[in-house]
C-alpha cells in the first residue's frame, strides 16, 4: 500500500529532487524551480529537450513526455 505513494528519485544537474510516479521530467522540473523552456507540453515544439544519462550513454529527451518510473536512472542535465 505505501508504495502506491513512494517518491521516486529524480537527479537534474547533480541536484537530488523526488518525483511522484508517472509524473513528466517537465511537472518535476516545473515544482521544484527549475527553469526549462517549454511552450506546446505534447512533444512538437522540442523547446523542453534534456540530456538523460543513461547506463548505455547519454541520449536527448523531451522533459514533457519523458515519464518518471522507479526503473530507471532518471538523471538529467538541461541544456543551457
Ligand atoms: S514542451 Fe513542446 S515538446 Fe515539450
Amino acid at each position: 500500500m505505501f508504495g502506491l505513494f513512494k517518491k521516486i528519485p529524480v537527479d537534474i544537474d547533480d541536484k537530488a529532487y523526488s518525483a511522484s510516479k508517472k509524473s513528466t521530467l517537465l511537472r518535476v522540473c516545473l515544482s521544484n524551480g527549475i527553469n526549462i523552456q517549454h511552450k506546446c507540453q505534447s512533444g512538437i515544439c522540442k523547446k523542453c529537450a534534456v540530456v538523460e544519462h543513461t547506463s548505455q550513454g547519454d541520449i536527448t529527451v523531451l522533459a514533457c513526455q519523458r515519464i518518471i518510473l522507479p526503473t530507471q536512472t532518471n538523471r538529467f542535465s538541461t541544456i543551457k
